[in-house]
């Protein structure tokens, strides 16, 4: 779908989300959510937390699993999407501690692949992700799988893109400092949940949409992976679709 504006796509992604918790609540069930990060998901967040605080939607009955985070990466540090999410959602929802999952970007190298197995097994222990929502990096990719990742890739340790280093090198004060690795889900992760909405907003990613949308599927552009799914949303403002 496409909207007007990043505000009305996101309210609309925030009310389905929410939808999904007061289905899940009245069953006596969890929510589980895959959530983002990256500016493109903020007012989603923004608007879930309105949701809590003005009409009391809780998030009691919640689960969620971030896609990625940098590696290595403490979790007390700015840049990290530990911070990220408790900035932007956790620390201002009644979501209990125990319920959030991120990969840990604190592990031994050696550690890493035990890791990624157990969270792969503790999505499947709740049954699944209910949800899970995306933004998309400039090289096609959606969470951390760069270019040529497999479609039936698992949660693993990957080595991050130039491009995706040069991205996010405003918030780490130069790209040397950002982590040349990252722990991400898998292709194979995320197409197991029961729906994936992948927003995008703003011109600048015009480009590398109208290719996740009408492209070639290829290995080279992660997203038009989703084109082989049928439970898969797009959600677009005007610029971001100005190229389809
Ligand atoms: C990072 C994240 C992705 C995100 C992408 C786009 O690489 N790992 O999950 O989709 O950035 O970021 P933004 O939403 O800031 O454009």
């Amino acid at each position: 779908s496409v909207y007007p504006s990043q505000d009305e796509a996101s309210i609309q992604v925030a009310q389905r989300i929410a939808a999904i918790i007061l289905d899940k609540q009245a069953k006596g069930e969890k929510a589980v959510l895959g959530l983002a990060t990256g500016a493109t998901p903020i007012k989603v967040y923004k608007e879930l937390v309105r949701l809590h605080k003005e009409e009391g939607l809780s998030f009691n009955n919640v689960v969620t699993f971030n896609l990625d985070e940098y590696y290595p990466m403490l979790p007390n540090a700015e840049q990290s999407y530990v911070a990220f999410m408790k900035k932007h959602l956790f620390d201002q929802i009644d979501i209990p501690q125990e319920n959030i999952n991120i990969p840990d970007g604190t592990l031994a190298p050696e550690e890493v692949q035990a890791f990624c197995i157990a969270y792969e097994q503790k999505i499947s222990s709740y049954g699944g992700l209910d949800v899970q929502i995306l933004g998309i990096g400039r090289t096609g990719h959606i969470g951390f799988n760069e270019p040529g990742s497999a479609p039936n890739s698992g949660t693993r340790l990957v080595t991050l893109d130039d491009l995706t280093r040069r991205d996010a090198s405003r918030d780490f004060g130069g790209k040397e400092n950002v982590p040349t690795k990252a722990i991400t889900m898998g292709v194979g992760t995320i197409f197991k949940a029961k729906e994936i909405v992948l927003m995008a907003w703003n011109e600048k990613k015009a480009e590398i949409v109208k290719k996740a949308v009408e492209g070639e599927i290829s290995s080279e552009i992660p997203a038009t992976y989703l084109q082989m799914s049928d439970k898969v949303e797009f959600v677009l403002d005007t610029d971001a679709a100005s190229a389809l």
